[in-house]
């Protein structure tokens, strides 16, 4: 490995949310908020630091040397050709979905989402008081699918006209298959619902899995908004830049009227420098990222097969979140947030607050240096084992 993964950062002060929220600040690293632990791509902070150096950080935009390095890597690793005047830009995916929600539906109108899923989705809808309208996710054979029929009958009723797309798929982490994405294509197509196609975590993809951008499945390209960004990839979250990508002209329109009438945005200076280099200098650090991810899942599904039997899950497929099961403790829902929050202490992501109900699931993102995640792990076995 070129890149050192194992290294401890301490994100104490540094305005880290997802140390900031840590109930208990034990000495345990955080699984929560999904940025990582690691250090970025050193080339990134070379970049980083040459801009700062020039002295002059006015307003920018996402000139040429940003859209090519974009269109290069969206090339490279997704066999996606992206042109300049599709891109809209917005300081992160979930004020593009808001956007986007807000733009192209009405009020009242029926918007669908596959539960679980990533919160802000649910606010998106909820908060713009449009109709949440659920398509849960089965669990069949230990494996997260669709359910085809349900959402057939969902995207035919008058209201509906929206729905939101996460692939890779947050919390569950399955990467869809092309044969999936294509049913989902085809009844919204038919249905004339349009999809917004949430692909912030598609350069994070395990061997055996691939990512199909949405906007690259036969005629949807007119029909969809694909959000992309380099947050999560590049761990560059604190930069808000987002790349919203709109092939069709109509659609953008919608959304980019929307966003000048909130004020508009402009890609920040060091965005920008991050930007460049990222998508045009990074790919070996991301291959390298990935496959220590892989390592990460592997270890901590490994655990639980041989120590922690108890627990049950899905294996991720994509995505640096693990989503598991706790309900073989046997606890109730109240009993398992107090177990783990107050006695265990580690700061996992409570699996309800991305479903419509209660569930008895954790969210463990793991993003961070190997051995921490082990010794958290070695804890949370005795703290059950104890019980
Ligand atoms: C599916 C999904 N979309 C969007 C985001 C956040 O996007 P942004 O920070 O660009 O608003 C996350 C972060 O966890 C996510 O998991």
């Amino acid at each position: 490995m070129k890149y050192n993964f194992d290294e401890i950062k301490d994100r104490h002060n540094t305005g880290a949310i997802k140390w900031a929220i840590m109930k208990h600040d034990n000495g345990f690293m955080p699984f929560s908020v999904a940025d990582m632990e690691f250090a970025v791509a050193p080339e990134i902070t070379e970049a980083i630091k040459k801009a700062a150096d020039h002295g002059i950080y006015g307003y920018t935009e996402a000139d040429e040397s940003y859209f090519e390095a974009l269109k290069g890597f969206m090339k490279r690793r997704h066999n996606f050709e992206i042109e300049r005047d599709w891109l809209v830009f917005t300081d992160g995916v979930v004020p593009a979905i808001s956007l986007a929600v807000n733009a192209l539906t009405n009020e009242g109108d029926g918007v669908i989402i596959q539960t679980p899923v990533y919160t802000p989705f649910h606010n998106a809808i909820k908060l713009n008081n449009r109709k949440l309208v659920e398509n849960r996710l089965v669990l069949k054979n230990g494996r997260y699918e669709m359910n085809f029929e349900e959402l057939e009958a969902l995207a035919k009723r008058d209201d509906v006209k929206l729905m939101i797309l996460c692939s890779p798929h947050n919390p569950i982490g399955r990467v869809w298959e092309r044969g999936e994405l294509e049913r989902v294509a085809k009844i919204c197509l038919e249905n004339d619902v349009i999809v917004i196609a949430d692909e912030i975590h598609s350069d994070i993809v395990y061997e055996g899995h691939e990512h199909i951008c949405f906007a690259n499945i036969d005629s949807m390209k007119e029909h969809c908004i694909v959000c992309t960004a380099m947050s999560k990839t590049f761990n560059l979250a604190g930069l808000t830049c987002s790349n919203i990508i709109i092939p069709n002209a109509e659609l953008r329109k919608r959304v980019n009227d929307k966003l000048q009438a909130l004020g508009g945005f402009c890609v920040p200076y060091f965005a920008r420098a991050a930007a460049i280099t990222a998508f045009s200098k990074c790919d070996e650090w991301l291959d390298e990222l990935i496959k220590y991810l892989k390592g990460n899942l592997d270890y901590l599904y490994n655990f639980i097969d041989e120590k922690l039997p108890q627990l049950k899950y899905s294996r991720s497929e994509g995505t640096y979140l693990a989503w598991i099961d706790f309900s073989g403790l046997s606890m109730s829902r109240q009993e398992l947030e107090k177990f783990i929050f107050d006695d265990v202490q580690l700061s996992f992501c409570d699996g309800s607050q991305f479903d419509t109900r209660d569930n008895l699931y954790m969210r463990i993102n793991v993003a961070l240096p190997r051995q921490e995640l082990k010794r958290a792990m070695e804890h949370l076995e005795k703290k059950i084992n104890s019980l």
